[in-house]
């Protein structure tokens, strides 16, 4: 049976939120290929996490035999969606872009995923990259909505989009491979125009088309064999 973890980040509730429209069609799409799908669903636009602070941090540097039990405390939000992301075999990311980048409670679900020893490993014997994965093999489907337009590599606006890198950056952290992030953005929204009603409907269908074959093919549970080093 295939997780399917839904992440939404949109501050906009569902009926003014194009991302909130893409996660749902994907969820829809994904089940009408595959019935038999579990969905988890996250709504950190609607309910937003904590920012992590100094007493996160302390906490999850504890090794886990010696920590007090405010520390357990602290970090049991974090034990939930490391779970929630664990289970998933894709994630579904719900990201609008904000000021360029990511919304903070998006950011803030990140910093919330990323532990030592549950999401990666640090060992200074391993030289300048002392950092691994501790998640593999998991599929991850951005759904993205922008204001303006051109932020492909580069388009117009390719070198402002801070959004993409920094998932695509934290995406070992949610046991993803950069080959296994797929993307589908709607632009022009602030635009609305014809432009705007073309992108739309350009996403939904390639958003209906990305749930079917991750669906439908088992892609979902098989990586994608590592390239061999050049
Ligand atoms: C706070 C805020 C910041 C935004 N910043 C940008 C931006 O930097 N670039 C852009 O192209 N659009 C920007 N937009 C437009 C959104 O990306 C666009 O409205 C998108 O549809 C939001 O996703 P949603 O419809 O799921 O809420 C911004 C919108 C808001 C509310």
């Amino acid at each position: 049976m295939t997780t399917l973890l839904r992440i939404d980040a949109s501050a906009q509730l569902q009926d003014r939120s194009l991302t909130r429209k893409l996660t749902a069609l994907f969820t829809e799409a994904f089940r009408s290929a595959d019935p038999q799908v579990r969905v988890i669903t996250r709504d950190v636009g609607a309910d937003p996490i904590p920012p992590i602070d100094h007493r996160f941090i302390h906490a999850a540097f504890t090794p886990p035999a010696e920590r007090e039990v405010w520390m357990n405390q602290r970090l049991a939000l974090s034990d939930r969606l490391i779970d929630e992301v664990t289970a998933a075999d894709v994630i579904v990311l719900g990201a609008p872009m904000y000021n360029y980048g990511m919304p903070s409670t998006l950011k803030v679900w990140i910093d919330h995923i990323s532990r030592i020893g549950r999401t990666f490993s640090f060992d200074l014997s391993r030289g300048d990259f002392p950092i691994e994965p501790i998640l593999f093999g998991k599929k991850l489907v951005v759904l993205s909505s922008r204001g303006e337009f051109g932020f492909g590599a580069g388009e117009v606006r390719g070198h402002l989009n801070a959004l993409d890198p920094g998932i695509a950056a934290c995406a070992h952290y949610f046991g993803v491979a950069l080959r296994d992030i797929e993307t589908v953005a709607i632009e022009y929204q602030e635009f609305k125009d014809a432009r705007h009603a073309r992108s739309v409907a350009r996403a939904e269908e390639n958003t209906r088309r990305l749930a079917r074959r991750l669906a439908a093919t088992g892609d979902a549970r098989t990586p994608t064999p590592e390239p061999a080093p050049t």
